[in-house]
């Protein structure tokens, strides 16, 4: 919160080790409070999250054998089916919290201890103590069977308990008048992931594409515009190729100083919303727009424009509001403004009096915390703005905008994209890779691809059309939301459309096969559905694995809203994928006479099984964005 007077700075050296560690457990219990707040209240309807059952349960035995002990966050662990399908192995740390109260237990007795307090439930067959205070927890077959069983009568649902946040999600945010850029398409491949995650787990999402579309650039284009097309107010400039346009602008605005007198009124002029250059300011922007939408189209996102523009005038009342609280210091004719504990401030008036983007995120995140009453603010940005956001968060909480106790805001970064020489990606020409000609080249490898498969032989070619898209934009969004998106990720189509290890070829694939089990065996949806609500007994291991494994999807997908890392949704897919073949392998779904090749059994429990993995798969697709096909 901001004191009376000006800005306190503090030494980022005096922050002592302690403090920021202090400080980060803040940060973690915040977000598991809000995750713990969220698994209380519950969704008849819903899938159950068993991992977040088995945490409440753990809460209330720890709370019963240890009263004295406050706040302390359960954390259960799924684990390798040797030690049982779930572990606590808080035992450690409770006993050293223990000891702080004067009270000496080691390990495998508060593990002993809590193992008592477990309250009776539906849930865990067995609890075993291991080791120096693991307890190893194995969940009942009934509860596993019932689950199942819901699971293919109810469809998908999405996980109970999580409470509704509304919450902006910032991504995609090209630049007018400029190319869209891999680093964009990154953030519009996670931040769409993203979204649909939120809004199918039943938050209110608002998708923004914080466009940058205002800004001094504006006044060289338009000057370049008046002289290109004189008439520009009266008829739509048929400006076709806006990136020569741009360059054709600048080179004139970097040689001609007459030019630049020019550009300088004409960003004055629109800045006072001349209606003559607001039209040339649109007719530049529709150019841009257009190109965007085609790449939004071809990859199936949805996205609401509100640029830059948006907020001209709370820019303006921006800046008389952090003038009135004091907050802004007078740097050689700038205006800026320090947050607490960081070195760089932040330009909130240019020397010559213009705003910049700065200026304008400082106003975005008062309007999303104010006046939008948005819970939760993401900004999917790649990571060398780090820096930037960090310090607009921070002078928004100075200044009083915002509580992160009660908004959470965040940046989601990633990395750079290289190429296969691990070196900036580019293109032959050595240009910036234009992302129209990266689509067309997906296009073109997908149908290399599926030739070199002879599936042009089997399919129409329709067909062969959707088989193609599905793959080319499949496989670009998942070797991306594959990778950790911390890390820096190299682009390779080689790579990405293998069909063979953990890609969107050998998932899509694996999908269609499994599909076509029912298909091929004339089996109905009806019949699956009552096989099923009959009662699945999974009595080979295989099943049985196959089964607890598909049931983690709802824990898997809430856990992956404590970071917005979405990775570990490709690696579970990856591992239903796997799983599935293990069981398939083994586990005859359909017999058929080894002469006449006709079938003589149907197993229908083994195919709700394949029905159930069917739709986790189909699900976890549609969170990636991407488009299963039936026929590939
Ligand atoms: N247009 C910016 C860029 O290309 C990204 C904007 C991200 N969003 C934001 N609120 N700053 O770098």
């Amino acid at each position: 919160m901001l004191k009376s007077g000006g800005v306190v700075q503090h030494d980022p050296e005096d922050a002592s080790e302690v403090e920021k560690l202090v400080a980060e457990n803040g940060k973690l219990n915040y977000r598991i409070n809000i995750m713990k707040r969220t698994a209380s209240k519950s969704d008849p309807n819903g899938m159950v999250n068993i991992l977040g059952k088995l945490e409440e349960l753990f809460d209330s035995a720890i709370k019963k054998a240890f009263p004295d002990i406050k706040d302390f966050q359960v954390v259960v662990v799924s684990t390798t089916p040797n030690f049982g399908d779930y572990q606590f192995n808080g035992a450690m740390s409770l006993s050293k919290l223990l000891k702080t109260l004067g009270k000496s237990l080691n390990p495998r007795e508060v593990a002993a201890a809590v193992q008592k307090c477990v309250p009776p439930n539906e849930v865990i067959e067995t609890l075993d103590l291991a080791g120096p205070g693991f307890i190893n927890i194995k969940l009942k077959a009934s509860f596993v069977q019932e689950q199942l069983s819901l699971l293919v009568t109810r469809g998908i649902r999405p996980p109970c308990g999580v409470e509704k946040k509304r919450v902006m999600v910032d991504f995609s945010s090209p630049n007018i008048a400029k190319e869209m850029h891999v680093g964009h398409l990154r953030s519009t491949i996670i931040g769409d992931s993203i979204c649909r995650l939120l809004e199918f787990l039943g938050h209110d999402v608002l998708r923004i594409n914080h466009v940058g579309d205002w800004g001094t650039q504006f006044g060289m284009l338009l000057a370049h515009l008046e002289d290109r097309f004189p008439n520009f107010a009266e008829e739509t400039p048929p400006i076709g190729d806006l990136q020569s346009f741009y360059k054709e602008s600048k080179i004139r605005f970097d040689s001609d100083a007459d030019f630049k007198k020019r550009a300088y009124a004409c960003v004055v002029k629109l800045q006072s919303h001349d209606p003559v250059y607001i039209k040339g300011w649109q007719a530049i922007c529709d150019v841009s727009r257009r190109e965007f939408q085609k790449i939004y189209d071809r990859l199936d996102i949805k996205i609401k424009e509100r640029g830059e523009s948006f907020y001209q005038d709370l820019m303006k009342k921006t800046v008389m509001l952090l003038e009135e609280a004091g907050v802004l210091k007078e740097d050689e004719g700038r205006k800026v403004m320090f947050a607490p504990g960081i070195a760089v401030p932040l330009t909130i008036v240019k020397s010559d009096g213009g705003y910049t983007y700065d200026t304008s995120d400082m106003a975005a995140i008062r309007q999303r915390v104010h006046d939008e009453a948005a819970d939760w603010v993401v900004y999917v940005v790649d990571l060398g703005q780090s820096g930037h956001f960090e310090t607009i968060f921070a002078c928004a909480e100075f200044a009083g905008w915002l509580d992160r106790k009660k908004t959470r805001v965040e940046h989601v970064g990633f990395g750079v994209v290289l190429g296969e020489d691990r070196k900036k990606f580019k293109s032959r020409s050595s240009e910036t890779v234009r992302l129209v000609d990266l689509l067309d080249e997906g296009l073109r490898r997908a149908k290399e691809k599926l030739i070199e498969k002879e599936r042009d032989k089997v399919l129409t070619p329709e067909e062969l059309e959707s088989a193609q898209q599905a793959v080319a934009y499949g496989c670009i969004k998942y070797s991306d939301l594959a990778h950790n998106r911390n890390g820096d990720y190299v682009f390779s189509f080689d790579k990405m459309l293998e069909d063979k290890g953990n890609t969107a070829v050998y998932l899509l694939y694996a999908y269609t096969r499994i599909r076509s089990i029912a298909r091929t065996a004339n089996v109905t949806d009806e019949q699956i559905k009552k096989a099923a609500a009959d009662g699945i007994p999974l009595s080979h291991e295989k099943e049985m694995k196959l089964a607890k494994l598909l049931l983690r999807f709802p824990e898997t997908i809430v856990r992956l809203t404590f970071d917005l890392c979405l990775h570990p949704l490709c690696e579970f897919l990856y591992e239903v994928s796997t799983t599935f073949t293990e069981f398939y392998d083994v586990c005859y779904c359909v017999e058929k006479d080894r002469t006449t090749g006709q079938i003589v059994h149907i197993n229908m429990d083994r195919m709700a099984l394949c029905e159930a993995t069917a739709n986790v798969m189909a699900q976890c697709f549609s969170l990636l964005g991407l488009k299963p096909i039936q026929k590939m």
